[in-house]
């Protein structure tokens, strides 16, 4: 049986890196605009909390950078170098002013010094990281107390066609580069979920936004 820690098809992070090296070209035809409004309502809650200091945690090719609000000053890491250097290509492109780094750095284990942000979220990423618990502990290690943490991400129905489905697809995860099998009780625990504000993304809610507001706890 797969625990909380590994869900059944924890991609390592070699696998990330080969996945993403093939998706880095075609990602934004493919993914960008099926995944849009889940990016977009994720960036209008980020710039409607409190404080300056962004994290974004697997920022693929910077398709959410051009939405944030000039105020908000972000960082973006992924695993991926050629995720990456379309999101700088992006940044230049644009010219967006309020992005000040972007490097590559596992999310489960950062270089960040502790309370380094106010904001950190992962669109589209706790599905992928191996460790979706470790992801969580070292968010909650580099935002400040006070602070938030969003996910955007589809999570596993909660049953009937849908989650047989989900299921049935869940083995085809590793070339797809995220699984379809995730439960959203892998990522957070109990105590998390309970405190969380957890809203489908419209039109279809196959997305769904998590914002935890960080009570200081590891
Ligand atoms: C589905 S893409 C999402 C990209 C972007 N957030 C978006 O909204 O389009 C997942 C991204 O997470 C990155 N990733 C996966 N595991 C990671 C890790 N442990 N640390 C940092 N980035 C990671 C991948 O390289 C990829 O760019």
């Amino acid at each position: 049986m797969s625990s909380p820690s590994s869900p059944r098809s924890a991609l390592d992070a070699d696998a990330v890196k080969a996945a993403y090296r093939r998706w880095a070209r075609v990602y934004d035809t493919v993914f960008g605009r099926v995944s849009g409004m889940g990016r977009k309502r994720a960036v209008a809650e980020v710039n409607a909390l409190p404080g300056e200091r962004v994290l974004e945690v697997g920022v693929g090719t910077g398709l959410a950078l051009p939405f944030y609000n000039q105020n908000k000053r972000i960082t973006g890491i992924d695993l991926s170098e050629d995720m990456l250097e379309r999101a700088r290509m992006r940044v230049l492109q644009q010219g967006l002013t309020n992005i000040d780094d972007l490097v590559e750095m596992d999310a489960e284990a950062t270089r960040f010094a502790d309370d380094s942000f106010d904001i950190a979220v992962a669109m589209f990423v706790a599905s992928v990281v191996p460790h979706p618990d470790r992801l969580l502990k070292e968010l909650k290690r580099i935002v400040r107390p006070g602070g938030h943490i969003l996910f955007v991400n589809h999570f596993l129905a909660q049953g009937g066609l849908r989650l047989a489905i989900e299921r049935g697809t869940a083995r085809a995860s590793r070339s797809l580069g995220w699984n379809t099998d995730f439960a959203i009780e892998t990522l957070l625990p109990p105590e998390d979920l309970a405190r969380a504000s957890i809203r489908p993304v419209p039109p279809m809610g196959f997305f769904t936004l998590v914002t935890l507001p960080h009570d200081g706890s590891k």
